[in-house]
């Protein structure tokens, strides 16, 4: 059963449309105290209507001198119309999982929001067992709605079907930006609850275990809110210079795996964190000798759909697209020619360890900053500033067949240095970092002791402004150190960032 274009009703079951009503309405449904599951996997196939009128509500509330907060759970960053809204009106308790949203980070860091940071992998699973407490409200974006009722989902799917299957009011918001041509797209699959748990049947990436649509109790939906409004689509930037030293140092180091027999030649399936640097490593893949790649990640972004264009890539399987506006029309001229190839899975099954471990995928992630042992932080600035979240960085990282985290050496002007004697957070431990890389080489921490690999990634990695004062740090704490295995000046360890945080500046004062 198909929706036939855009412009036609999206809404095609009876029920469910005598539920339609507006925005304003359906937000007058949401109480203070709900805790609410909401589409949205990184700025795309959030709800756009019903938070903003939400935050008014909330907005109204507090002129009246009445505290009215929810809480807000997603699949992953969402847009300025549901975090920067709900954010800005003081509206959110609690926020989990990632978030990239600037007044959202700004309240969380003033210590006027809670947060919580989730393995993306993981938040279905946290709600379903009952860790985190009654769901109110799913507030989901759908394509359409079909005439048997069920849904076709939206351009992400993140956690709808544990949203639709916990809350105990659904309201949804059908969305005619969306194109029709998403139906068909979507693999939509439930995990049953330990001890009943059974393999996931994933083979290969592109490979369809479950249904394209999810199905929603209609006795559960209160509302249906008709909207036409685009996703947040991030406008593209090219990769810049150090960027694409990294992605160059990257496919140096796949092409070596190959021919040291470790990797078949059209690799092993690819998943790629968001922003610059990935994207520049997924742009080289473009002219790299590799053909025939495959990707197991999460998001569909840019250099992804160059890939796939070109013929590089054969299939993606993800659980959200994240493209620029350009990209965006790309895909939407030609659904037909991506409609086989790209796969959209509940971020649980696209996260999920026991498919990354067995389809032995390449995980490669953006970091803030690593230690000289290997240990990385991916989230805080300066041991206490949040910035977006682990995301599915640990997921990846943790059961991938090889896992390379990449920065710049160098952050805010060079006064920083992501290379540092201790990370000031842990994200992931030294034991789930193989590979480390900026744009001044890759350090292949694999085999290695603590010591030679602190050594190698200050040969590789550091910025020559850096690499004296780290090299210094090293020596001295394998002559001092209380154990020698993982050699620690303690009352130094955080002094990088000390010294940051008093003098804005990572050097001491006679180096600047
Ligand atoms: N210390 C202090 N600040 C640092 C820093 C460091 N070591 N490293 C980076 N920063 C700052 C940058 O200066 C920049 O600040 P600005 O916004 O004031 O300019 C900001 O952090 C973002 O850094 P940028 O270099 O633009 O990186 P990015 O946009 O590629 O993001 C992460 C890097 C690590 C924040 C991002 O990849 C992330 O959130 N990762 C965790 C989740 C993840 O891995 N998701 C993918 C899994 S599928």
């Amino acid at each position: 059963m198909a929706i036939a274009s855009a412009t036609t009703n999206r809404v095609l079951n009876s029920n469910l449309a005598s539920k339609i009503m507006s925005a304003a309405e359906a937000a007058a449904l949401i109480n203070s105290g709900d805790q609410i599951g909401m589409s949205g996997f990184t700025g795309s196939g959030y709800p756009k209507a019903v938070p903003l009128e939400l935050a008014h509500r909330i907005a109204e509330a507090t002129f009246r001198g009445q505290k009215f907060q929810v809480s807000v759970f997603t699949g992953a960053s969402t847009g300025p119309e549901l975090d920067g809204a709900l954010a800005m009106a003081g509206g959110i308790h609690l926020r989990l999982p990632y978030q990239s949203d600037p007044e959202t980070r700004k309240r969380i860091n003033a210590g006027e929001m809670e947060y919580m940071d989730v393995h993306l992998g993981h938040v279905a699973q946290f709600v379903e067992y009952g860790f985190l407490g009654k769901l109110n409200v799913a507030l989901i974006e759908v394509t359409a709605i079909l005439e048997d009722g069920r849904v076709v989902p939206s351009s992400s799917i993140g956690n709808n079907r544990t949203w639709i299957d916990e809350a105990d009011r659904i309201i949804l918001e059908v969305n005619s930006w969306q194109p029709t041509a998403l139906e068909g797209m979507h693999d939509v699959y439930k995990l049953k609850a330990p001890p009943n748990r059974e393999p996931i049947p994933i083979l290969h990436t592109g490979q369809r275990i479950g249904s394209p649509y999810l199905t929603v109790p209609p006795e559960k939906v209160v509302a249906v809110v008709l909207t036409d409004a685009p996703d947040r689509n991030t406008p593209f930037k090219a990769p810049d210079e150090g960027s694409k030293r990294i992605a160059g140092h990257i496919l140096e180091f796949l092409s070596w795996e190959v021919k040291k027999g470790r990797m078949p030649e059209n690799l092993l399936p690819l998943q790629s964190g968001v922003g610059n640097i990935a994207n520049a490593v997924l742009f080289g893949l473009d002219e790299a000798p590799f053909e025939g790649l495959t990707s197991y990640t999460e998001v569909i972004q840019d250099g992804m759909v160059r890939l796939l264009k070109s013929g590089k890539l054969t299939c993606a399987s993800a659980t959200a697209f994240s493209l620029s506006p350009g990209m965006m029309d790309e895909v939407n001229a030609n659904m037909p020619f991506y409609h086989d190839k790209i796969v959209l899975r509940p971020q649980e099954i696209s996260n999920h360890p026991e498919v990354i471990r067995r389809l032995g995928v390449i995980a490669m992630n953006a970091m803030i900053e690593a230690d000289i042992y290997g240990n990385v932080n991916s989230t805080h600035v300066m041991g206490s500033r949040i910035q977006n979240g682990i995301g599915g960085s640990g997921d990846f990282a943790r059961n991938g067949y090889l896992s390379i985290f990449m920065a710049p050496s160098i952050a805010q002007k060079g006064t920083i240095s992501t290379i540092v004697p201790m990370v000031s957070h842990v994200d992931h431990t030294e034991h789930d970092v193989q590979v480390l890389v900026t744009e001044n080489g890759l350090a292949d921490l694999r085999g290695l002791s603590p010591r030679q690999r602190a050594h190698l990634i200050i040969e590789k990695c550091a910025n020559p402004d850096y690499k004296g004062a780290l090299l210094d740090y090293l020596n001295r704490a394998e002559r001092l150190s209380y154990g020698k295995h993982t050699p620690h000046l303690l009352t130094e360890s955080l002094g990088w960032h000390n010294r940051y945080l008093r003098n804005g500046n990572m050097r001491i004062r006679e180096e600047f």
